[in-house]
């Protein structure tokens, strides 16, 4: 008899592009949650529960084993270094990790980093050898160099829109980011069958014709 998976989403710019994959891939989907506040939805017939999560939290569901498997993106993953297995590149959501600055950016003595990513960041800049301060922001990053919180960030950069306006430019981009398809380890071994016929389905989708990288059929 085929088992309950438990799936967990990630709420917020993810969530469309995963579900546009899920129903391309023939696989249930709850709405997203516009009209309810429900944060978990049972679908037995389906034989899935979906757990709508804060996107940075879903690597924690998922190694805790309240969720079996989850969507999240890389810079998530790099960031929160969960022991969860990587099942699959969904090849949605895609944008990068840049360095950002002022166009007058200079190395100065003190340096200063602000961001949301603060393990990602600080990683990067011991590789390349270079000190600096980290500083956790939770949004809006932006507005760290322009009012003198910091020289640089370290943010997602999507379509360049939100640096544009703000006078930013984007110095290095330092990964690609996309989201993944991840299991919790124990799930992955107990719940094989499901897990791994849910990953056929979608694999179909991302490496077929009709539907693009970006998650967006054409
Ligand atoms: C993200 C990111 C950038 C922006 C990049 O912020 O932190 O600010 O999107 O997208 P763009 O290149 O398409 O402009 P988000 O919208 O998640 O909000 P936040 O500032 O609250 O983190």
């Amino acid at each position: 008899m085929s088992q309950i998976l438990k799936v967990a989403m990630p709420k917020g710019r993810i969530y469309n592009k995963a579900a546009e994959l899920f129903r391309q891939a023939g696989l249930p989907i709850p709405p997203d949650g516009e009209e309810s506040r429900k944060l978990v939805i049972s679908l037995p017939e389906a034989g899935m529960e979906f757990i709508l999560a804060k996107p940075v939290d879903v690597p924690t569901y998922v190694e805790y084993g309240v969720a079996d498997i989850g969507i999240v993106g890389k810079d998530v993953l790099l960031e929160e270094n969960r022991d969860v297995y990587e099942l699959l590149d969904l090849g949605i959501a895609r944008c990068r990790m840049s360095i950002i600055g002022l166009p007058n950016w200079q190395p100065g003595i003190q340096q200063r980093v602000a961001t949301k990513y603060p393990n990602v960041a600080s990683r990067y800049f011991r590789e390349q050898g270079q000190q600096v301060e980290v500083v956790k922001l939770n949004g809006s990053i932006e507005l760290a160099p322009l009012i003198g919180l910091a020289d640089r960030i370290v943010d997602m950069v999507e379509t360049g829109q939100t640096l544009k306006d703000n006078g930013l430019v984007e110095m290095k981009s330092i990964f690609e980011i996309t989201s993944r398809l991840v299991a919790n380890r124990v799930s992955y071994r107990m719940k094989n069958e499901e897990i791994q016929q849910l990953c056929d389905r979608l694999q179909a989708v991302i490496t077929g014709p009709g539907l693009a990288t970006d998650g967006v059929q054409r």
